[in-house]
């Protein structure tokens, strides 16, 4: 299985660019599904769940080409409706193309995602929702069968919860639907403000965008165009906290600052430097471990949908908090399940208590964490090892960095070309 290795002590400097959000290209590829022709996406990153994506079209029938950064897909002839399990096991998000695959074709067969690491992770907002624009929905031998009765129909969903992928899906599914839909308490993260945008482009009519009311007005047809996937918030996030961590002086470009409100406060509140300008971010953290200076300050974190601190930096942040210099209380309030790296971080010589949805993170300071073999167990709990491994003594080896990979693009090569002593070893 392959592995990274990775000495911790090298602070990092220099530049780093972001690429691509996942989580925007993902419900971007599945939105080429509701109209006929060549689309064109920029800035795509290439990572195991956006190459699964672009499978899965392939299988529902697209054809699709990747230079560099661009990937064109062609949904002329769709010939497929099915979602297979063998793909939805590896990757949840493929329930995205249950709303344009309706909007589209009327009918779709979607596995069930079932658990996963971080929580139950249930679709039941998904299906209520599909429900309320005139979509019956069934289980069968782990499948959803989501059928489209008379016509789709405008109509008024609204989310207990705030749910990214739920909003996502109730957008596309109801583009074409006869009159109005209104989404309430929607989701307000950025990649959606993406989705929007193509959407748009295509010639939707939706109001609303970054609010938590989203009302469609159906349209007749649209068309293929161009879009282009945003910078990566959480990987922007994820290298923020590594030079924290570190220490160090790197400037973050191509990323969109304002997308990181909650996590900017967060570590200036730890006593790290900003500098916030429109696409780039300047972080600085000087440290000298002979004299264990730029001690960190512990910090509270709670998560909450956007625009609150995002789940999908819980874990790194909880890394930087095991080297501060008192204690944090970090609170996950969206997933039920998503401590477990805090095992993999005890391996390393951290010190948290976990007390039913709050961790209590007692720091170690900066020079307490040593390198350990340690297991990556999610995608961000695989991010908070090697931000740990890259301020802790010694030598780190993480193994399953298959995680790492769906959602980080040259993760070992970035952090190596700011100093990092890391390397990626292929078994
Ligand atoms: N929920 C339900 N029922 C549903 C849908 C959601 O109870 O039908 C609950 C969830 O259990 C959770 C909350 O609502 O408690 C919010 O979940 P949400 O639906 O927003 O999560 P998601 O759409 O499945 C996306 C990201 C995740 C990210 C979450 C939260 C994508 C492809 N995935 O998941 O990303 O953690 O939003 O921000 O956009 C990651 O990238 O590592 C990742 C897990």
């Amino acid at each position: 299985m392959d592995r990274i290795r990775l000495s911790g002590g090298n602070s990092l400097y220099g530049t780093v660019a972001v690429s691509g959000a996942k989580n925007a290209a993902l419900p971007l590829i599945a939105a080429t599904l509701l109209a006929p022709g060549w689309h064109t996406l920029e800035n795509v990153p290439d990572l195991r769940d956006t190459r699964t994506m672009l499978k899965l079209l392939e299988i529902l029938g697209a054809e699709w080409e990747r230079e560099g950064k661009r990937v064109r897909i062609n949904t002329d002839n769709l010939s497929g409706t099915e979602a297979p399990y063998e793909l939805v096991k590896t990757m949840r998000a493929s329930v995205l193309v249950l709303g344009p695959l309706l909007a589209r074709l009327g009918t779709a067969r979607v596995s069930l995602p079932g658990g996963c690491a971080i929580g139950a992770r249930p679709i039941n907002y998904h299906l209520q929702g599909f429900e309320q624009l005139g979509i019956t929905t069934s289980l069968n031998e782990g499948y959803v069968e989501a059928k489209v009765e008379n016509r789709l129909q405008g109509g008024s969903v609204y989310f207990d919860k705030p749910s990214v992928t739920g909003t996502e899906n109730i957008l596309m599914a109801s583009v074409f639907a006869q009159g109005q839909t209104i989404i309430k308490n929607a989701a307000r993260e950025p990649e959606i403000a993406n989705l929007i945008d193509m959407l748009t482009a295509m010639g939707a009519e939706i109001e609303g965008k970054g609010s938590d009311r989203l009302t469609i007005n159906g349209v007749t047809r649209l068309k293929a165009t161009v879009s282009s996937i945003i910078p990566d918030r959480i990987e922007t996030g994820t290298y923020m906290i590594a030079v924290a961590a570190a220490g160090g002086k790197v400037e973050i470009q191509d990323c969109v600052p304002a997308h990181l409100p909650a996590l900017t406060e967060k570590l200036l509140r730890c006593g790290v430097d900003i500098e916030v300008g429109e696409s780039s971010l300047k972080v600085c953290c000087p440290i000298s471990r002979s004299e264990n200076r730029c001690q960190l300050k512990s910090v509270d974190v709670t998560t909450l949908p956007y625009p609150g601190f995002p789940t999908d930096l819980q874990a790194q942040f909880m890394a930087l908090m095991a080297l501060g210099n008192g204690t944090a209380v970090i609170h996950e309030t969206i997933f039920e399940n998503r401590f477990m790296h805090v095992a993999e971080l005890e391996r390393m010589g951290a010190d948290i208590k976990i007390d039913g949805a709050s961790a209590i993170v007692r720091g170690v300071g900066r020079r307490g964490l040593s390198g350990a073999q340690v297991m990556a167990t999610d995608l961000r709990a695989s991010a908070s090892l090697v931000v740990a491994g890259l301020a802790a003594e010694g030598e780190t080896e993480i193994s399953r960095i298959y995680h790492l990979e769906r959602g980080y693009e040259n993760m070992v090569k970035k952090l190596a070309d700011l100093g990092a002593d890391i390397h990626r070893i292929s078994e």
